[in-house]
């Protein structure tokens, strides 16, 4: 307990930016109720009113460069309990880094060099892995690389020119890496490119998360559903918000960088009478602006920029979560469409918009595969001991740590195969690189990628099979898995060896 306070009492000094929650940094309440694991029985949640809805978007909370070194960004990162006053008189025990929900955003300019000084206060060993961020096996925070409750540990790496994009961080400890991103731990990362042919558009970042809050306040646990589809909670936030509004700019055009870092729940985001130019995708922007989009499909951990054009209609429009079915094991509720933020265009005074540029970079063909790889993903139904279970698996296999999957060649082009067996969509997602997807395949029909575009999480619908083309630069072991973080920690994940 002693030991607690002083962690608390050090952490109420950070700065914390942005925190829009009131973050009060009393003692955490008793650790014991964090139990993990699954409950069959699901406990009472809170209702959905109960979370106060309505207040303007806020901004995020950055991470402050400490470095006056050009071309290095160094900062700490501490992984903590928090208590929020979230609902009225039922405070919520979150783990946060640096105090902040979501992790305060890390933003640097390619060919930098970050280091980060990490720090975890938690009870549980944990990683910080920066999500599709081209970093060496050692610094990609994989499960082999914990750092204990109490331990700490610089991260660094350099960026390279042409990693310009939208990325986050998150926990990998082998195991716990659902529960840690449930109770909070998740940050943003961006990699500004020198030369942004889009840089006069304003820019509007919105993080999608999910949460699940018990009546009492407490991060609710996993039931059998959340563990068998991927846990959804009564809760869809942006930037850690319900239902905020986000006062248009007046000039009427905006450029939105979205993430979905919420566990499993899938976004099909509709914004009714505005359509969606794309922009870019994970790893930075595409060759050229895909326009008219009325809804955006993203998985968990995917990205997205967007232009959006003012609408005509000078009143608030909701941007929501349409349903989209992807294919959930039992017997589950229907889908239904969630708010998620109004958009207000009030203020809009200019509706005439230049055409955006027709180029927005140059990305070249990864070339010519030198070796192929194959990716089942599959699930298996069990009954062992009278308890119906499910098996997500990998070729056939369930996640070793002491097992290496998949052999490359560092520097080669590789073409794999990624083929949903199972009849549940499931997000593909691999470490330490981007990759370019070539198609699609779903009932024998083959429908090539519409455009150039660097991913490093690709959807599967139940029976796709999709072909990406990929080149690892650095040796070591990285993973790859389901981005249904349940699914990733039932070990729906398999191990690259890049020698
Ligand atoms: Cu977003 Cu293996 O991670
Ligand atoms: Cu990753
Ligand atoms: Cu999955």
């Amino acid at each position: 307990m002693t030991q607690r306070r002083t962690f608390l009492a050090t952490l109420g000094s950070l700065p914390v930016l942005g925190l829009h929650l009131g973050v009060a940094y009393a003692a955490t309440g008793d650790m014991s109720a964090m139990n993990m694991g699954a409950t069959a029985s699901s406990v009472k949640l809170a209702a959905v009113e109960t979370l106060a809805a309505g207040a303007a978007l806020n901004d995020l909370a950055k991470l402050a460069n400490t470095s006056s070194q050009p071309g290095l960004f160094r900062a700490s990162l501490i992984a903590a309990p928090v208590t929020v006053p979230l609902l009225p008189g039922a405070p919520t025990a979150f783990w946060t880094y640096n105090g902040s929900l979501p992790g305060p955003l890390i933003e640097v300019v390619e060919g930098d060099t970050v280091e980060i000084n990490f720090e975890n206060r938690l009870p549980q060993a944990t990683t910080v892995h920066w999500h599709g961020l081209p970093v060496p096996a050692d610094q990609d925070g994989s499960p082999h690389d914990e750092v204990a409750p109490g331990g700490k540990r610089l991260y660094r790496f350099t960026l390279p020119v042409g990693s310009a994009g939208t990325y986050w961080y998150h926990p990998h400890p082998h195991g716990h890496t659902p529960e840690q991103v449930y109770r909070g731990l998740a940050g943003l990362f961006i990699v500004r490119a020198k030369v942004d042919p889009l840089k006069a558009i304003p820019e509007r970042l919105l993080v999608i998360s999910d949460l699940k809050l018990s009546a009492d306040g407490s991060i609710a646990p996993n039931d059998a559903n959340d563990e068998m589809n991927g846990r959804e909670g009564q809760f869809a936030l942006v930037n850690a918000q319900r239902q905020p509004v986000l006062p248009f700019d007046s000039q009427g055009r905006e450029r939105w960088r979205i993430w979905n870092a919420s566990s499993a729940r899938y976004l099909r985001l509709v914004l009714p009478e505005v359509s969606f130019t794309l922009v870019g995708t994970d790893g930075g922007l595409l060759e050229r602006p895909v326009a008219g989009l009325t809804e955006l499909l993203l998985a968990p951990a995917e990205r997205v920029e967007v232009i959006v054009d003012a609408s005509t209609n000078t009143g608030k429009v909701v941007l929501t979560a349409a349903p989209y079915n992807r294919g959930k094991m039992g017997d589950v509720p229907a889908e239904k469409a969630l708010s998620l933020m109004s958009v207000d265009f009030g203020k809009v005074t200019n509706t005439v918009q230049k055409p955006l540029p027709v180029t927005l970079r140059r990305i070249n063909d990864l070339g010519k595969p030198k070796a192929t790889k194959r990716v089942v993903f599959s699930e298996k139904m069990s009954m062992a001991g009278g308890q119906h279970s499910v098996k997500f698996l990998v070729n056939g296999k369930t996640f070793d740590m002491n097992r290496v999957d998949l052999v490359s060649r560092v520097n080669q082009v590789e073409l794999w195969e990624i083929a949903n067996e199972s009849d549940m969509d499931h997000p593909f997602h691999i470490h330490g690189t981007q990759f370019q997807l070539v198609e699609r395949e779903l009932d024998g029909q083959v429908t090539p990628a519409p455009y150039r575009a660097w991913q490093d999480t690709v959807n599967l619908k139940a029976r796709e099979i999709v072909r990406i083309k990929l080149t690892h630069h650095f040796k070591g072991i990285y993973m790859f898995h389901c981005h249904i973080l349940e699914h990733e920690g039932a070990g729906m994940m398999g191990q690259l060896n890049v020698a």
